[in-house]
């Protein structure tokens, strides 16, 4: 389906001081990888990430970004600031961005378009809670907060965002969907995007599953057909176990 992609979200771990070997590290256990390997990173700690990323395979994305070119926006990172520090992926409404700083599916969008107007290469993360799961309603509630996350993106832009779908209820837990939970809202996702665009776009779009993905279960996850990659928490802080995720991305 879609090129595969193994992310690390660093989330607020890590330190700028213990960036540049770490991502030295990242680069060195994923050496001769077949996906595509990106760390994100906190703000503080993008400008070392990319200076020990060049001329690695290795690709830096940010945590988040504002929508406006810039301003009065007080702690706020745009994305001409990104670029210019040599950033290539940024992941936009993550749950815990949703859940703690406010984001809607509004800002959700408002970042996704502004991401692809720069050329940033947008992770738009989509997700259920454990109520919304056990009310029935997962695949109304992705397929709005999917819908909404691309409203008004041409199919040519469509094509370079990456999605990542990571259950609130499976984040931080150690209980990872099951992969065949995770290939059916995956493959939703894939449907909606089909409908929004064409089935010839859909396919091309990489879809990643996220949550308590590690080193114990991510070949079966990725063995499945909608499953084109990870968004990896926790295991993406320890390099061997984040190897070990890139390595059953095939
Ligand atoms: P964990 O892998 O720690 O569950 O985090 C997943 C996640 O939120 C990645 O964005």
């Amino acid at each position: 389906m879609g090129k595969y992609i193994i992310a690390g979200n660093w989330k607020m771990n890590k330190l700028p001081s213990e960036t540049y070997d770490f991502v030295k590290e990242v680069a060195k256990v994923t050496e001769g990888a077949k996906c595509e390997v990106v760390c994100c990173a906190p703000t503080v700690c993008l400008a070392e990430a990319v200076r020990a990323a060049k001329e690695t395979h290795v690709k830096i994305g940010a945590e988040n970004l504002h929508f406006e070119d810039k301003g009065a926006f007080t702690g706020e990172v745009s994305a001409d600031m990104l670029l210019d520090l040599g950033v290539d992926y940024v992941i936009i409404g993550h749950s815990e961005r949703r859940q703690y700083f406010a984001e809607t599916d509004e800002t959700v969008n408002l970042k996704t378009k502004k991401a692809l107007e720069k050329g940033l290469i947008p992770i738009v993360c989509v997700g259920e809670s454990l109520e919304e799961r056990e009310a029935g309603i997962t695949m109304d509630l992705i397929a709005i907060q999917t819908k909404k996350a691309f409203a008004g993106i041409s199919e040519e832009d469509a094509k370079k965002v990456v999605v990542a779908y990571e259950p609130i209820w499976a984040i931080g837990t150690g209980k990872t969907a099951t992969a065949d939970q995770a290939q059916e809202v995956c493959k939703g996702i894939r449907d909606i995007l089909a409908d929004l665009y064409s089935k010839k776009a859909a396919k091309e779009i990489t879809i990643q599953y996220g949550g308590s993905m590690n080193d114990a279960n991510a070949a079966e996850l990725l063995s499945k057909k909608d499953i084109d990659g990870g968004l990896i928490g926790g295991a993406s802080l320890v390099a061997d176990k984040f190897a070990v995720i890139v390595k059953a991305a095939k």
